[in-house]
């Protein structure tokens, strides 16, 4: 007998994208309308939440439909409606699940709290239709560092995580003291192209799989307040190789440790080109699989939590009403 598609509908709103996205099977994305608030925050050099919050609730109905109306579905054909509980911005988060709650009650559709930093996992799902677990994924974001052992689709293991800033943390904050403004990452992928490796900054070696990026964002601040000639385009490629160097470090750890020859990223600063390249190098030398999202499943998105939702629900998992918003929800809770 044939098995009947499942659709999820996924919604997102942690940060500062309001997304919402129609996945069949957890593989194919019918629709992944994302709604970027960069805009508006570029004005602040952040992300300012009051103000995610409230241009969360002003689009999101509209993402909702346009969502639809992309996937050429309606609401009485989804099986589920997935939504980002945590980690993330209370306020903002609480948009996307309050209405999450209120469109179940309405359609008598089954509800279900996703882990965002599980759907940045997923969104590996999507761009690599054959990928399976287990892998090791690292999770480089604007808010986690993590390096974990994907052994199903619904358990992990972390095996480190940062002990200080997060990476996408530390090239935001690089970005602002050489002058480049916010959303740094992208801005810093950009100017380090026309840079050399030629600045020495300190590498924090960890006796275990953790991960310290403070020691070299303090670096560049230093070093760019005492010499404000330097040339930034060097100093943003030499923060890139330093930290670069640390995830390599981990990453070789945990190949060593778990025997496992497959590594898979995720988040925001997986879009990086210059890591990208070097991981790629790397997958060739030491004949390591390697997997990257596609650039727009990088950063923030709903179809990344629609295909979390699928593997949580045709595992029977759901949520009901009381689903409330969990800031600092941590991986495999
Ligand atoms: O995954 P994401 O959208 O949000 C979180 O869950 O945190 O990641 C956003 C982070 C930001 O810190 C942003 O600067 C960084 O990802 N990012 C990049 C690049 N594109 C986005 N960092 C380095 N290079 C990039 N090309
Ligand atoms: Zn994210």
């Amino acid at each position: 007998m044939e098995e009947k598609d499942i659709y999820i509908l996924g919604i997102e709103s942690s940060c500062d994208e309001t997304s919402i996205s129609v996945v069949k099977n957890g593989r194919e994305v019918l629709s992944n309308v994302i709604n970027s608030q960069i805009k508006i925050h570029e004005n602040y050099g952040g992300v300012v939440p009051e103000i995610a919050s409230r241009c969360h609730t002003e689009v999101i109905n509209q993402v909702m439909k346009e969502a639809l109306k992309q996937a050429k579905l309606e609401l009485k054909d989804i099986d589920c409606i997935a939504t980002t509980y945590g980690p993330g911005l209370v306020g903002a988060l609480l948009v996307g699940v309050s209405y999450a709650k209120g469109l179940s009650f309405a359609s008598n559709k089954p509800l279900l709290g996703v882990n965002h930093i599980e759907g940045h996992i997923a969104a590996n799902y999507i761009t690599h239709k054959d990928l399976k677990p287990p892998f090791i994924c690292l999770i480089i974001s604007g808010g986690h560092t993590h390096l974990v052992k994907v052994d199903d689709y619904t358990s992990f293991e972390i095996l480190g995580k940062t002990r200080d800033d997060a990476i996408g943390e530390a090239f935001d904050k690089v970005a602002r003291v050489v002058g480049l403004g916010y959303p740094g990452g992208p801005k810093v992928d950009k100017l380090a192209k026309e840079g050399k490796e030629i600045i020495n900054l300190p590498v924090t070696h960890m006796d275990n799989m953790d991960f310290s990026f403070s020691g070299v964002k303090t670096a560049v601040i230093n070093l760019n307040h005492k010499t404000p000639n330097i040339n930034k385009a060097d100093l943003c490629l030499s923060f890139e190789k330093v930290a670069t160097d640390m995830l390599e470090n981990n990453i070789l750890k945990a190949i060593k440790e778990t025997k496992i020859n497959k590594v898979v990223f995720a988040g925001g600063v997986s879009a990086n080109s210059y890591i990208r390249g070097r991981f790629e190098e790397l997958a060739k030398k030491e004949n390591i699989e390697m997997y990257f999202p596609e650039l727009i499943l990088c950063t923030d998105n709903a179809a990344m939590i629609a295909a979390a939702g699928y593997y949580n629900y045709i595992k029977g998992k759901k949520s009901d009403l009381t689903l409330n918003a969990i800031p600092n929800l941590k991986l495999g809770e």
